[in-house]
Order: C-alpha cells, then sequence, then structure tokens
C-alpha cells in the first residue's frame, strides 16, 4: 500500500510513519522541507517539496491529510487566522483536486480535524453526531472537514479524525505543560471546570491503522480516550504522577490578556466521547488519564 501523508513531520505524522513503516507500507510525505523527510519519517521515505509535484501518474492507495500551522503558539490576529485556514482549508482543497484528477484514486482519505469542531459545550457529552459548535477553531475544524467530504464525490471513502489533546513524550500539549508542572508550578486554568478530552499517541496511531483498513468506517471519528476530564482534574492527575504539588491558578482574565481570542482553547472545552470506535470494538490501550501520562511520562 503506497500511502501520502500531509503533515507527515509533525508530532502524530512521525508515529504513524513509525507504525506504517513497521507495517510495510511504502510512504510520502509533504513537506515544505522535503529534505527533513528522511531524517524525521524514517529512511526509505519518499518526499514531496508541494502539491503541484503530485502528477496525475502518481498513484497512493491512500491519503492522511495532518498538514496544519500551530494553533495555539499565537495570538490570533486576522493574519494569523489566514495562515491557519490556509493551512487547513486551503490546502485541503488542493489536496482533493488532486486526488481527483489521478488516474488511479486512492480508495480512502483520513483527514484531520480536532475536537474543537464542537466548540464550546459545557458538560453535553458529545458523540459523532453532535453538530458543530461555534467559534473561530469550530469553525475552521468545520471548514477543513467540508474540503476533505468532497473527495467523497469522486467515490472515495473519507475519514474525519476529530482529534483531542495528543499525550505524547515527544512534544504536543504535554511538551507545554510539563515544564512547570516538573517546577511545581503547575496550575489550574481559570475555573478549572472545562472539559479537557485527550488520547494516548499509541491509542491515536492504532486508531488510524484500523480506519485504513475497515473498508466500512467513513465519515467523522472522535479520536479521544472514552475518560475525558475537567481540567481540575487533568491539573490535578499531572501533578500526583509527577509527585509534586500544583496549588496555582491560571486567572482567566490573565490568559485572556496573554492569549487574546486563542485562550478559549485553554478556558473552555469538549466532553467528547468516542462513541463509534467503541461500536466499532476498538479497545483503549490507555482509557484513564493516569495510566496515560503514567506511561508518557
Ligand atoms: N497534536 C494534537 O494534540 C492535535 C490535537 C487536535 C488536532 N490536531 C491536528 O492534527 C494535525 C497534526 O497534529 P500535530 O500535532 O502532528 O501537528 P504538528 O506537529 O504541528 O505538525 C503539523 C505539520 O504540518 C505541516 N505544516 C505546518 N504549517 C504548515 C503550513 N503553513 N503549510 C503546510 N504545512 C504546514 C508541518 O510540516 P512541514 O513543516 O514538514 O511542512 C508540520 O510538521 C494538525 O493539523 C493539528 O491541528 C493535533
Amino acid at each position: 500500500m503506497r500511502i501520502l501523508i500531509t503533515g507527515g513531520t509533525g508530532l502524530i505524522g512521525r508515529r504513524l510513519c513509525r507504525a506504517l513503516l513497521a507495517e510495510g507500507r511504502e510512504l510520502t510525505v509533504l513537506s515544505r522541507n522535503p529534505a527533513s523527510v528522511p531524517l524525521k519519517c524514517g529512511a526509505g521515505v519518499h518526499a514531496l517539496g508541494s502539491l503541484a509535484e503530485w502528477h496525475p501518474a502518481l498513484a497512493f492507495d491512500a491519503v492522511i491529510n495532518l498538514a496544519g500551522e500551530p494553533i495555539i503558539d499565537k495570538r490570533w490576529s486576522a493574519q494569523r487566522k489566514r495562515v491557519l485556514w490556509d493551512s487547513r482549508v486551503t490546502l485541503t482543497d488542493e489536496l482533493v483536486r488532486r486526488i481527483a484528477a489521478a488516474e488511479r484514486k486512492p480508495s480512502v482519505l483520513l483527514s484531520g480535524s480536532a475536537v474543537g469542531y464542537y466548540g464550546n459545550r459545557g458538560d453535553v457529552m458529545l458523540d459523532e453526531a453532535s453538530g458543530a459548535g461555534e467559534g473561530f477553531a469550530a469553525e475552521l475544524c468545520k471548514a477543513w472537514e467540508d474540503a476533505a467530504r468532497v473527495a467523497e464525490s469522486v467515490g472515495v471513502r473519507v475519514c474525519l479524525l476529530r482529534t483531542a489533546p495528543v499525550l505524547s513524550n515527544d512534544g504536543g500539549v504535554l511538551g507545554r505543560m510539563l515544564p512547570p508542572f516538573r517546577l511545581g508550578l503547575g496550575a489550574r486554568l481559570g475555573n478549572g471546570k472545562q472539559w479537557m478530552s485527550w488520547v494516548h499517541i499509541e491509542d491515536y496511531a492504532a486508531m488510524v491503522l484500523r480506519l485504513l483498513r475497515d473498508e466500512q468506517a467513513h465519515g467523522p471519528y472522535n479520536m479521544a480516550a472514552p475518560n475525558p476530564v475537567t481540567n481540575a482534574e487533568f491539573t490535578a492527575t499531572l501533578a500526583a504522577v509527577q509527585h509534586r504539588p500544583a496549588f496555582f491558578v491560571a486567572p482567566a482574565a490573565l490568559l485572556k490578556l496573554a492569549m487574546g481570542e486563542s485562550a478559549s482553547l485553554l478556558l473552555e472545552g469538549q466532553r467528547v466521547l468516542p462513541k463509534k470506535m467503541e461500536a466499532a470494538h476498538y479497545h483503549f490501550t490507555f482509557p484513564t488519564l493516569a495510566e496515560a501520562l503514567r506511561d508518557v511520562i
């Protein structure tokens, strides 16, 4: 099986490349820095520097679409929102045009999204049938999914990966959170009542392999462990796993001042359940946060 992965050099992509290479797949990674691909993704992984290099005779059996500018690193100015949008929605539009133009089309497109699709929904339990929420992150995810779904019109099976914060020892959300926690400076965010869904990177990779193989799988999938927690519980668990205190509170007003609109990613949340994965009898290796954090850390 020949697979094209956009964003394959990222946190999730690198782990997926490892899992797919172990299965003997032939991989091509789209990267703005193609020379870095063999180093980051594995020797023997091919690189595409741009989608323009995907000529119609080049055949892929599957496409995994993960590219996107980091969403939490900078304030969401109008210009930054454009960059976040273009790196996901515009890139996916172009990817789907290339898929449609291919002489032999891939049979499946697994395309990125995030639990931010649901917006800020308080304590409501959200499954894949729940509608999109409000706010920039939700609109971005909705447009990203809509762009990917166009591939269905040319006969491609499409799965949408509504991804929760991925727990890994290689960066991502824990890469940002761990340094203060290690110093005993871990802090609850705002009132700590906002829900935090999460997923261990090993479960994430296993679910992606499942969605690639399962020809019946299609539509949105909540890529989240079955036991979301509140931010207060996440903070307490992360501190306990590290045998450190977490007495502090990062006040909502301070976070909003420092981060502007993007503070919504920290102060709002979603209580997401992986209903479709569980219905497909996927058994999580790390169903609870304490187990997942102990393994990752
Ligand atoms: N990790 C999480 O917790 C999480 C949670 C929810 C959703 N997601 C989504 O899942 C996707 C993968 O996540 P990740 O954590 O692996 O992300 P990541 O580590 O930031 O990697 C994303 C990749 O996208 C490519 N990229 C970045 N900016 C780009 C741009 N302007 N144009 C084209 N490509 C660009 C980069 O590849 P090159 O530099 O090689 O071009 C990068 O390696 C992202 O879209 C993210 O929004 C992740």
